[in-house]
């Protein structure tokens, strides 16, 4: 099968977030089936060039009243197109926050299906992702699906139905699957998950489209997130020798960010920082962990000033009360990520709604403990040593981490306060733990074979 994802977003040259790894390790486990996948994403001016390997330019062809520049080149092993429109829509320094992103990633879909039907390409399945791609559903089905694409079929992955509400709306009318991380779908029909389930059951846009949803939760790259390859880290771990590597890279954490105790648990928070992440239940947890005797490394950002300002004095003030066992670091970096993941004890994440979430998997993969609210994509890979054995069990798994409920700082303090209490007081049973994750398996393995099983759905 030949497959084309239409993205905005791809790992690791043009991330903001779980968007851009799932474009990229999804496309790299369906190539592995031995299937054929090429990307089409914008060139921006602010892409991470040194990513991409023989990037050559390929020709140029006009649409919109405006030259269209293709290059070519190869991303973590898959082939990418890249438009530059020659109107310097690309040229703004960021993949997202200009007045005008609906008119340049409109044109971006329209460009790229314009591509497709010049260059002759005739893929089994066109891919697009969110608000930013859904007009390639409607472009599709109104216009070029009755010209040179008319084998195609178009899957269309929401993400994350906060963004683009409008967008995503129209696209599901117009595409042949709809597919969701939102791992409430998937609890929806297989009746597993209360609370994200409820929350877009009752959303408009999907009651009326039900009939073609399926929830299928993301996966992680394991190539990508390996700690016995990273670069970024200082020595080498499987679940073997995971009390040695995550030692290793947690005094190479605290060095670099000048912590002096590694004695003390390490809770890391690595997110967007908006609404959607539990921006109150983030500041509760670091002021709850420093109380209980740990320590706290936050690596965020934020896309509206004022809350970024807001944790600028949350990290002044941290920096002279606690200067020896809180660092947030206001930014984003990847290779700092890959740090925390692997140095820290926890990873916190407790979103007030999460359509899958990427952080805990990742995190179990660098034998860190997940603590996580229970709400979509975290309930359904997050399973409470203290509660969840049976819920486990079902899915074939041992319990995993800490959960709690509510969006309130009690049930944050009730899982801090457990899983703080638990690595001071059974460090064997805390290191099993962490053997324990790392060997759990979050990759694409499966969910990528039920996306095969959908795309061939859609062909039929
Ligand atoms: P979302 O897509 O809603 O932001 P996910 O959990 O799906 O949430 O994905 C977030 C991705 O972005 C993860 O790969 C995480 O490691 C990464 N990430 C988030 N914030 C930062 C940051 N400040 N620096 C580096 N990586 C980050
Ligand atoms: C969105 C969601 C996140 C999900 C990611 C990748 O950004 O917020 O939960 O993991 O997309 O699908």
């Amino acid at each position: 099968m030949h497959i084309v994802h239409i993205a905005v977003e791809m790992a690791p040259i043009a991330k903001v977030g779980g968007l851009g790894d799932v474009v990229t390790s999804l496309s790299r486990a369906v190539q592995d089936l031995n299937h054929s996948v090429d990307i089409i994403l914008p060139k921006y001016d602010c892409m991470k060039i040194s990513h991409v390997k023989d990037l050559h330019y390929q020709r140029s062809y006009s649409w919109g009243g405006t030259e269209i520049k293709v290059w070519f080149g190869k991303v973590e092993g898959l082939s990418v197109y890249f438009l530059e429109p020659q109107n310097g829509m690309f040229w703004a320094g960021c993949v997202y926050g200009c007045k005008n992103d609906g008119e340049r990633f409109g044109f971006f879909c329209h460009a790229a299906l314009e591509f497709l039907q010049q260059s002759g390409f005739h893929p089994d399945i066109i891919h697009c992702h969110d608000w930013s791609s859904a007009p390639v559903a409607w472009l599709f089905k109104d216009h070029y699906m009755h010209y040179g694409l008319s084998k195609s079929r178009v899957v269309f992955t929401i993400h994350n139905l906060e963004f683009g509400a409008n967008n995503i709306g129209k696209a599901m009318a117009y595409s042949d699957k709809a597919t969701t991380n939102i791992s409430l779908l998937l609890l929806l029909f297989l009746q597993v998950s209360p609370t994200y389930s409820r929350e877009i059951s009752g959303n408009p846009l999907i009651a009326s489209h039900l009939h073609k949803f399926h929830g299928i939760l993301n996966g992680i790259d394991p190539d990508i997130w390996d700690p016995y390859n990273d670069t970024y880290i200082p020595v080498p771990y499987t679940s073997e020798n995971v009390v040695e590597g995550k030692r290793a890279a947690k005094e190479a954490l605290q060095q670099r960010l000048g912590l002096k105790r590694a004695d003390l648990p390490l809770v890391g928070i690595i997110t967007r920082l908006t609404h959607q992440k539990g921006i109150h239940l983030i500041k509760h947890a670091i002021w709850r962990t420093l109380e209980r005797g740990g320590q706290v490394v936050l690596l965020g950002s934020a896309p509206d000033p004022r809350v970024q300002n807001d944790f600028v004095n949350l990290a002044n003030h941290l920096h002279s009360s606690h200067h020896d066992r809180a660092r947030l670091c206001l930014t984003y970096d990847e290779p700092l990520s890959h740090l925390i993941y692997a140095g820290a004890d926890f990873i916190l994440v407790p979103s007030i709604f999460e359509p899958c979430g990427l952080t805990q998997l990742t995190a179990m993969r660098y034998g860190s403990i997940a603590v996580v609210r229970k709400t979509g994509g975290l309930f359904d890979t997050v399973f409470d040593v203290d509660h969840d054995k049976e819920r486990a069990k079902a899915q074939g798994l041992e319990p995993n981490g800490f959960n709690f409920d509510g969006a309130d700082p009690a049930g944050v303090d009730y899982a801090l306060n457990r899983a703080i209490s638990a690595w001071y007081d059974g460090r064997d049973w805390f290191n099993s733990l962490c053997k324990k994750v790392m060997e759990q398996d979050w990759s694409w393995n499966k969910p990528a074979l039920d996306y095969l099983e959908l795309y061939h759905s859609a062909r039929k």
